[in-house]
């Protein structure tokens, strides 16, 4: 069932239509809907930011708001890298590249010092966004780092050979907060944080803060947080919004504005291998991103 859709288009009973009048003032999180400027155009490109999609909890909606947010900085003329920091290569298989038949990917770049990352990194069917694939050899890595030097540098030192090249790189981690993700962080000028509407995933964001925390003590006192991210939100029902406000409380203006609703398109367009910016162009849930991105450049997070 396509909530978003069923919302917007059978507003029939009071209450709908009076949440509905309400949230096109107030927005979701409480604060008045900003306006946000289009884009800026760039005229050169690079040195990337670079910004983690980080969550310890697996279908919060990383990998999706990865595409998704990479594919609207895309539209605006952003040079925008796709990392596939995760074993289960969702984020490869939602760009339409096929994990078995990979030579190089992210884990080679790790694991190997002489590897040329531009060689592990494709480019996708869409423009100016290029990938740097994984897949379940990604997987030994966490282990095979152990014994490295600087072991949390590791992603960090082959991303700067290519930061010149984009405007932003996005990181898809993987749900932990094990090495891998350290090195995401440690990599990172900023981490964008999933978080689905449901009471339940609150929990999680103590540890994930305290993990961002120390790594800012010991490894990248730059590191900031761009901002939270509510995912799979239903206007409708009490629980969403109950969980955006206790957001709200703990985060403040860190919580994004832009909210992203629960609709089957973000799924039909994952079978699609595509971006919903290009399999529903028109869809609100494609606006949505758009409006993340403009929302995140307009802060700063995003050239
Ligand atoms: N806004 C949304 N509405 C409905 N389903 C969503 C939404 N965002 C993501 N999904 C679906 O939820 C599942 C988990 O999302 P995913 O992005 O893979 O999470 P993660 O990377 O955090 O594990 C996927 O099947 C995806 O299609
Ligand atoms: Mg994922």
């Amino acid at each position: 069932m396509d909530y978003y859709v069923s919302s917007d288009q059978s507003s029939t009973t009071l209450q709908d239509a009076t949440q509905d009048a309400a949230e096109s003032v107030m927005g979701p999180t409480g604060r008045p809907l900003t306006e946000f400027p289009e884009p800026p155009v760039l005229t050169s490109h690079g040195p990337a930011r670079i910004i983690a999609m980080v969550n310890q909890k697996g279908g919060v909606g990383k990998t999706t708001s990865t595409i998704n947010l990479g594919a609207a900085l895309a539209e605006a003329g952003r040079k925008v890298l796709l990392v596939d920091f995760d074993p289960q290569g969702a984020l490869s298989a939602g760009l339409g590249t096929n994990p078995h038949e990979l030579d190089l990917t992210v884990y080679n770049v790790l694991m190997d010092r002489k590897a040329d990352i531009r060689a592990a990194i494709h480019q996708t069917g869409i423009e100016n966004i290029d990938l740097l694939p994984a897949n379940i050899d990604l997987s030994a890595a966490e282990v095979q780092l152990v014994n490295e030097v600087a072991r949390e540098q590791v992603l960090e030192r082959a991303l700067r050979r290519v930061a010149d090249d984009y405007d932003v790189i996005l990181i898809d981690c993987q749900p932990s907060l094990g090495l891998l993700t350290v090195n995401a962080l440690t990599a990172a000028h900023g981490v964008i944080i999933p978080l689905i509407c449901e009471f339940f995933a609150l929990r999680a964001v103590a540890l994930l803060v305290e993990t961002i925390e120390k790594v800012q003590d010991r490894l990248n006192p730059g590191l900031q947080i761009d901002g939270v991210l509510a995912t799979m939100y239903d206007a409708r029902t009490l629980h969403s919004r109950e969980v955006i406000s206790r957001l709200v409380e703990a985060f403040g203006d860190k919580v994004f504005e832009t909210v992203i609703k629960r609709t089957i398109k973000f799924a039909d367009a994952t079978v699609a291998a595509e971006p919903i910016t290009s399999y529903a162009g028109n869809h609100p849930g494609a606006d949505s991103y758009r409006r993340l991105a403009k929302e995140l450049i307009s802060r700063g997070g995003a050239p």
